[in-house]
């Protein structure tokens, strides 16, 4: 039977079907659903939330709430800074300022040429090295933005 346009891709039922009947089905979904698309594709939601028996926004708070989970998927580099308390306090505020700033980019957003995302994160366990980030899964203590631009761009 031919795939209609309102059919999941290919292998999205594999994915809920090997969670689904498990206790707490749905972030193990999710995470191999980004695994396999870079990202929660909007045409995959309806069939999670009627395999699940949640409505969508029940399954849109959880995917909004975990902010690893992405609309999009990711450039090519990922610059994570850290947006809680700790690095708050030792100036991290600006840095996301600086470094956003030096990129011309919002949170979330990925570069033009689909090179480089900046995303906030909360708390990356590095808070006695705040400001703290993390360029593509590295962690940087004691931060500085053009240091973080430097590298992300190099
Ligand atoms: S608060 Fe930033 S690393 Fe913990």
């Amino acid at each position: 039977m031919p795939a209609s346009q309102t059919d999941p891709p290919h292998g999205v039922m594999q994915i809920i079907d090997r969670h689904r009947h498990r206790e707490g089905p749905l972030l193990p979904i999710l995470h191999d659903l980004q695994h396999v698309f870079g990202c929660i594709p909007m045409q995959v939601r309806p069939a999670i939330a009627e395999a699940l028996n949640i409505t969508q926004s029940e399954l849109h708070g959880v995917i909004s709430f975990y902010h690893d989970f992405r609309d999009e998927p990711a450039g090519r580099h990922v610059l994570k800074i850290c947006r809680s308390e700790a690095c708050q306090s030792m100036g991290g505020a600006a840095l996301g300022d600086r470094v956003l700033s030096l990129l011309g980019l919002g949170w979330g957003e990925t570069s033009a040429d689909g090179r480089i995302t900046v995303e906030p994160v909360y708390c990356l366990g590095l808070c006695a090295c705040a400001p703290a980030a993390m360029v593509n899964g590295k962690l940087k203590g004691r931060a500085e933005a053009q240091a973080l631009v430097a590298e992300i761009t190099a």
